[in-house]
């Protein structure tokens, strides 16, 4: 992602969010995180966006254009933003909304399982709270293997 596409993207995330990211977060994590846009004939079609600490990684966000969803950009851009965080990344994190059902059944398509729900974490429509599962993508298991 280059600052030039972040209107772009704001207008993507717009449609997506119920409190979406500001312009000025967008262009923060341009400089801070590894963000990537999937673009087709110049047009940007989606965003992802993963904070790397260490060894591990945040999937803080990603998205793409409603009138391009369902035809596999999302398991592309997601499978190239792990692949672009290089092997000394062990795991991968997220939180998503329970009633996020099209993004869970992404995550566990690349490789990403629940381990735990937290609860009333996310503001809802009419005052209410949403639950969110945390999920993680070991990439390298053989990382977590002890010996005897
Ligand atoms: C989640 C999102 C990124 C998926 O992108 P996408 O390009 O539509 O995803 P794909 O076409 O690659 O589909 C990948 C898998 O997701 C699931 N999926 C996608 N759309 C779905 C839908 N409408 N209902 C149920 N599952 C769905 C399917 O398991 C699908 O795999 P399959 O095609 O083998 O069945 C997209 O729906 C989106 O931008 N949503 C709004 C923003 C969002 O929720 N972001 C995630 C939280 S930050």
């Amino acid at each position: 992602m280059q600052h030039t596409d972040i209107n772009a993207v704001c207008a993507i995330e717009q449609q997506v969010q119920f409190h979406p990211w500001t312009a000025t977060q967008f262009a923060d994590s341009v400089e801070r995180y590894q963000s990537t846009v999937v673009e087709q004939d110049g047009k940007i079609l989606g965003f992802c966006i993963m904070q790397k600490v260490l060894d591990e990684a945040n999937l803080l966000l990603m998205a793409i254009d409603p009138k391009y969803q369902g035809q596999g950009l999302g398991t592309t851009m997601l499978n190239d933003a792990i692949t672009r965080l290089g092997s000394a990344c062990v795991q991968i994190f997220l939180e998503v909304r329970e009633s996020n059902l099209s993004a869970i059944a992404l995550y566990e398509k690349v490789g990403f399982h629940q381990i735990d729900l937290r609860k009333n974490y996310y503001p809802a429509p009419n005052h209410q709270k949403e639950h969110a599962v945390i999920m993680v993508n070991m990439l390298n298991e053989d990382a977590f293997q002890f010996g005897q």
